[in-house]
């Protein structure tokens, strides 16, 4: 059973931890006595008690660098086909989100090894991990991927500064049809990471970038969001072919 439970409204959503009386904005809330599928009433509104989903735990965890955000991680597990016990790595964890998110795609019997060299984020990110239950899934080192030792991987992404500099030693610790996604926040990034990509005789499957608009619905008005995230980062995938 998870340490939190959703309150869910009509018109809001609270992330709570059970067992205890929160005062929320909105009112106070006691779970003491409390089960998934009760109806509470705060503030004059109903909400359900649900479990959370690894996405609402998400939106609540501790972010130190910038994290790879929902559209993009899901466009990774997409293109790649990742899968239950695929073998992956990953770096810089920075906030663990994705990491997490893999973590949470390859299951119990998968693995995701993410190495973070600066040891505040590695404490965000090992918390983060922890925090979503993948502690035995998703296994943190704080130490610079570039000496990192495992082999016989589906997949290894990168979002971190010099990513090309590892794509030779990355594309030999790939199976055969294993996958390197590299996340540039840069286009001048994204060139240098193709670049080492095609050196090393991958089949390269594409660069892209997710554009996600968000609208704002409501009869009479409707219309995309006027501010919020635009632009993140461009995707290349490439897989190993020799
Ligand atoms: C943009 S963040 C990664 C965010 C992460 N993908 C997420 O979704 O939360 C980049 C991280 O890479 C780390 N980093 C940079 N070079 C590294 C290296 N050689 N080895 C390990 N970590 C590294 C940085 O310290 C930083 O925390």
């Amino acid at each position: 059973m998870h340490e939190f439970m959703l309150l869910l409204g009509r018109n809001k959503s609270m992330l709570l931890k059970r067992g205890k009386v929160h005062t929320t904005s909105v009112g106070k809330v006691d779970l003491r006595e409390v089960e998934y599928g009760d109806v509470v009433e705060v503030g004059g509104e109903k909400y359900v008690l649900v479990e959370p989903t690894l996405a609402d735990i998400m939106k609540k965890l501790r972010r130190g660098a910038q994290i790879v955000m929902p559209k993009d991680a899901a466009q990774i597990v997409a293109i790649t086909g990742a899968t239950k016990g695929w073998r992956c790595l990953d770096a810089g964890s920075g906030s663990g989100f994705l990491a997490i998110f893999l973590g949470n795609v390859v299951g119990g019997r998968g693995r995701v090894y993410t190495y973070e060299k600066r040891e505040d984020f590695y404490r965000i990110a090992k918390r983060n991990i922890e925090r979503c239950g993948l502690e035995m899934v998703v296994r943190i080192k704080n130490q610079d991927v570039r000496n990192f030792r495992e082999r016989n991987l589906d997949l290894i992404t990168f979002d971190m500064k010099n990513s090309h500099e590892l794509v030779g030693k990355a594309r030999k610790r790939l199976k055969p049809g294993g996958w390197l996604v590299i996340y540039s926040p840069h286009i001048e990034a994204q060139i240098m990471a193709r670049k080492e990509m095609e050196k090393e005789g991958m089949h390269i499957h594409s660069t892209l970038e997710v554009i996600q608009r968000v609208w704002k619905s409501g009869f009479g008005y409707t219309h995309p969001e006027p501010s919020g995230i635009l632009h993140t980062g461009f995707l290349t995938f490439a897989r190993r072919v020799l």
